[in-house]
């Protein structure tokens, strides 16, 4: 490793040489540089202001020389100095310019290398069972809507002729937004209950005719147990036109029953109560799992309950009188389903659960 000599001769000749051993030690010692570590060592080793090899310049030749040679000698070493520290400069970038070349060749991308297989994923049961449910209707010349989950009392309920403080609203557990309280009671938001509210959006929108299904999320504040869920899925329908009568109901649910469980089932009506309709009825279909015999499935009696429908109550069409619904004029009919439940009978699923845990060993069996 060179070391800085004593000169006893300050010829210009003499000074030459010794500068130009000097350069000559410090390209040797850049050209072996593999690592920043190996670059800070030298470093270190030529500027340390401490017994560094430009110090010792300063000291060994500059402050040694006799008086005729020292201006000669201050000007070599101060244009020593600027070089050196150059050189070390120069040395550093190109250490790190090479060792970020080999970063670069090792990330390169290596397409031999086998591809990395992630699972496709496949469409939840529900929304297949929901997306089946809309294809049955829309085979049937229906369109498809949707409304907002984050509803107002109004659609949910007024105008769906559910008076305020009428006990039906108890049968609809409701999750409501807070901090509504300064809005008068029909500009309140809640989480929907059902599907309903979209057949007065709907009719707000176009004229009749109508023939629409609305897939959607619902909202409850029912606790979890085998078949409840307080959050799950709907699909409403509403027909309105000239002469819409119960009869059409009838056909045409009993259609779309035997396109979900097959052209055996069979489809009774029951009186039931809903605010929107008059009459109201509860659908029923024949048990998918005996047939109708009797089984633990549908509490021996043949019949499971499905869905709610009936027709128009004349009292929802007053709030859209002015869109062209005049209830002299035209009848419809309405109904709304639950589609976990119709995926649970299909499926013969028993805890409702099972859909929303995300466990791919259950859902992967609809793949
Ligand atoms: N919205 C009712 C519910 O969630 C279901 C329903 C009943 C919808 C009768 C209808 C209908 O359109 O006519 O319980």
């Amino acid at each position: 490793m060179y070391t800085v000599p004593k000169l006893d001769d300050y010829s210009p000749a003499a000074l030459d040489r010794a500068v130009a051993d000097l350069f000559a030690a410090l390209d040797a010692e850049t050209a072996a540089l593999h690592s920043d570590s190996d670059w800070k060592a030298l470093r270190d080793r030529w500027l340390a202001r401490k017994n560094g090899v430009l110090t010792q310049v300063n000291d060994t030749w500059l402050k040694a020389a006799p008086k005729e040679a020292k201006r000669d000698v201050g000007q070599r070493v101060n244009e020593l100095k600027a070089r050196a520290e150059a050189a070390i400069e120069g040395a550093h970038e190109k250490i790190h310019a090479s060792s970020s070349d080999a970063k670069l060749a090792a990330e390169r991308l290596d397409i031999t290398l086998p591809g990395m297989q992630r699972p496709i994923g496949t469409k939840h049961p529900v929304l297949r069972v929901q997306d089946e449910i809309v294809a049955v209707f829309q085979a049937m010349g229906y369109s498809v809507g949707e409304g907002p989950e984050v509803e107002t009392d109004y659609y949910n309920f007024e105008s769906l002729n559910f008076p305020p403080n009428h006990p039906a609203r108890d049968t609809q557990d409701t999750l409501f937004i807070a901090g509504q309280d300064s809005k008068p009671a029909r500009d309140r938001l809640l989480l929907r209950t059902h599907t309903s509210p979209v057949q007065i959006r709907t009719m707000e929108r176009q004229p009749p005719p109508v023939r629409i299904v609305i897939p959607g999320k619902v909202h409850r504040n029912d606790p979890l147990d085998a078949t409840h869920s307080p959050v799950f899925h709907q699909v409403e329908g509403l027909a309105v036109d000239t002469n819409i009568t119960f009869c059409d109901l009838k056909g045409t649910l009993d259609h779309a029953m035997k396109a979900l469980f097959g052209s055996s089932v069979k489809t009774r009506f029951y009186p039931s109560f809903f605010p929107f309709t008059e009459p109201s009825a509860d659908m029923q279909v024949s048990c998918i799992f005996c047939g109708g015999k009797g089984c633990r499935k549908c509490k021996f009696s043949g019949w499971i309950e499905l869905l709610g429908c009936g027709m128009v109550d004349p009292n929802v069409f007053e709030f859209v009188k002015h869109n062209g619904y005049d209830s002299s004029k035209v009848s419809g009919f309405a109904f709304g389903m639950g589609v976990e439940r119709i995926a649970m009978l299909k499926y013969g699923v028993e805890e409702i659960q099972l859909f929303y845990e995300g466990d791919v060993r259950f859902l992967e069996q609809f793949a």
